[in-house]
């Protein structure tokens, strides 16, 4: 399995990280990415990649940090070898003191960083109550500035925004959102998408599939997200596994 989104290393894996990591492996994850989200953060995410072969990593300014981007300090993160994408990078309307303007300028310029050096872009994406739909404006400004290659990380959205996202080239991912009972539209959304467009990621420690719920999320669990994938579409568990892994391994340029 290649579980395409963790952040391990958080502080709420400081008293037993190896032991978490270890564990992926024998739960059958053989490829990870961990995701920083801001300057130190992915400093940070670089470092635990380069200690283990089967961890890479991707870079960038998630929005809630958008107001201090420094992206001219990411010169030497985004040229590491073990650097696979740029991310999470986007926008987020959900309770986000950051002006929207604010958010789509970071935004624009790690898109074009992702572009500079041909890199894939990981796509967090997050839409308020009443402030506009985040999905829609970001994939405006992705058509705007052609970037075509990446994925929309714990997808939320709908199947025409689902659709949308298909036509600009880009992936979606589930995280353990899929296997909540109260998320009938997202199955909806799964269920149309061909499998060959999905990833699966935990989005660790934050949402742990329904069978874990409430608990630290940690990469083992992402098997819970592709038996659930498995059960929408019809097809075996191990199906399910071979092609997300080929469609992340392609993606990310990893072998
Ligand atoms: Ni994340």
């Amino acid at each position: 399995m290649f579980d395409t989104h963790v952040h391990l290393h958080f502080s709420n894996y400081d008293s037993d990280r190896e032991e978490v990591i270890l564990r992926s492996k024998e739960k059958g994850v053989d490829y990870l990415i961990d995701v920083g989200i801001n300057l130190e953060d992915s400093r940070e995410a670089l470092k635990l990649a380069q200690r283990y072969s089967f961890i890479h990593t991707a870079v960038g300014v998630h929005p809630h940090y958008a107001n201090e981007d420094r992206i001219e300090e990411f010169g030497g993160l985004v040229r590491d070898k073990k650097t696979v994408a740029i991310g999470e990078v986007g926008l987020d309307y959900f309770k986000n003191p950051i002006a929207k303007e604010t958010q789509e300028r970071t935004f624009r310029k790690f898109i074009r960083l992702a572009k500079d050096n041909h890199l894939p872009l990981i796509i967090h994406s997050r839409s308020g109550r009443d402030n506009g739909n985040a999905y829609l404006d970001a994939l405006e400004i992705l058509e705007q500035e052609e970037a075509s290659q990446g994925v929309f990380h714990c997808f939320g959205g709908d199947k025409e925004v689902a659709r949308r996202v298909l036509n600009q080239g880009f992936f979606i991912s589930f995280t353990g959102n899929l296997t909540f009972p109260n998320a009938q539209k997202t199955r909806e959304v799964a269920s149309f998408l061909p499998l060959n467009k999905i990833l699966l990621e935990t989005d660790c420690p934050f949402l742990a599939p329904q069978q874990k719920r409430g608990r630290r999320n940690e990469p083992a669990y992402v098997r819970y997200v592709a038996e659930a994938l498995a059960e929408i579409k019809n097809v075996s568990f191990e199906e399910v596994v071979r092609i997300t892994t080929e469609n992340a391994k392609g993606l990310f340029g990893v072998k």
